[in-house]
């Protein structure tokens, strides 16, 4: 297993409380492993995203760090407690928003945040309410019933409703699965200003550019285990650079020339129309030297990839995320 940023900070890491710490965890359905011996840390603060096809284990993990399905095997701690032994300890630190919609189509807005602040019995009920209907956007929609709601604005309010008793991370499972690019939008703001008051969030999801645009750091997650984690950016750079692809007028002395520029670690002909490719590390930085090298050549087209998140799933699992056979 690949362990990027969390290896070169797992001493540090190791010294503190983290916010979630995940040991030998196995679940078993029948003879199927769900999770088969997860090892992970999650640190307190930002948004950290388990991302796999379907079936890998994330909702498995969730449910083992939020008390719901205790591991076979192994432990798991919420800031220090253990979610078996000292459950409500964990359960007070954590929200939870599930893949599956969990609101009353009758009920309406206000409504369920009522209910919810009475089922927790959190003091100032009527001035939470008000708070959470306002920093979720809510309070026009407050006397809408959920059946009246888009899709959108029934997750949001799941969100506001999991806020409610202030917890230290808040769990979203698949929050943006079947919503539409605009509604995923306004739920993808929610989160980042969850983040940027110091909730931890915890997402799964197998969309890579919900992973991309939210998360700090990711763990990839297929057959119920850890196959590597990092931030994005690490993951990426793991495969070995981005990608420039050049057509050039004329490719006399380009290859040679471009070879010697700091950074390039390979370069290919491709045929005579198409060019050459040029494997890079830190890409934008060696740009500007790569074209200087080759603008006697006439450049006819510069083209720039960086690695997918894809790319990366694909490189690690042999597989696409998408594969549900895996
Ligand atoms: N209650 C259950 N009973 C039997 N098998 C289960 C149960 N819950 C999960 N599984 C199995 O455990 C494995 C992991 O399921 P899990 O729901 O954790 O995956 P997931 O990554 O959340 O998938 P998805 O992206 O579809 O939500 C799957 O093979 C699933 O069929
Ligand atoms: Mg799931």
């Amino acid at each position: 297993m690949f362990n990027l940023t969390q290896d070169r900070k797992f001493e540090e890491i190791e010294r503190e409380v983290p916010a979630i710490r995940f040991k030998g965890v196995e679940k078993y359905y029948g003879e199927r492993p769900a999770l088969a011996g997860i090892d992970l840390v999650i640190p307190e603060g930002g948004c950290f995203g388990l991302l796999g096809p379907n079936g890998a284990g994330k909702t498995s993990l969730v449910r083992a760090a939020t008390t719901l399905t205790p591991p076979d095997q192994g432990s798991v701690t919420v800031f220090g407690h253990d979610v078996v032994k000292q459950g409500a300890d964990v359960r007070a630190d954590i929200g939870l928003v599930f893949q599956e919609s969990c609101l009353d189509r009758q009920l309406t807005v206000e409504e369920h945040l009522e209910l919810h602040a009475r089922l927790y019995r959190l003091p100032g009920r009527s001035v939470l309410v008000e708070e959470s209907l306002r920093s979720a956007g809510l309070a026009d929609l407050r006397g809408c019933r959920v059946r009246e709601l888009s899709g959108g604005m029934g997750r949001r309010l799941e969100i506001a409703r999991g806020l409610m008793h202030l917890p230290r991370i808040l769990f979203l499972d698949e929050p943006t699965i079947g919503l539409d690019v605009v509604a995923r939008r306004s739920v993808w703001e929610q989160i980042r200003e969850l983040v940027s008051r110091r909730t931890t969030v915890v997402l799964t999801t197998h969309d890579m550019e919900e992973a991309d645009f939210l998360c700090d750091r990711l763990a990839f997650i297929d057959a119920g285990r850890i196959i590597t984690t990092g931030t994005p950016d690490d993951l990426k750079r793991s495969l070995g650079g981005d990608v420039v692809t050049l057509r050039l007028e004329n490719l006399e002395g380009a290859e040679s020339s471009i070879r010697l520029i700091r950074n390039v670690r390979e370069v290919v002909k491709l045929s005579e129309s198409e060019g050459l490719r040029i494997v890079v590390f830190e890409g934008s930085r060696c740009l500007p030297d790569i074209l200087a090298n080759v603008r006697a050549n006439g450049i006819l087209d510069v083209h720039f990839e960086r690695p997918t998140l894809e790319a990366v799933f694909l490189h690690y699992t042999g597989h696409q995320l998408g594969d549900k056979s895996s």
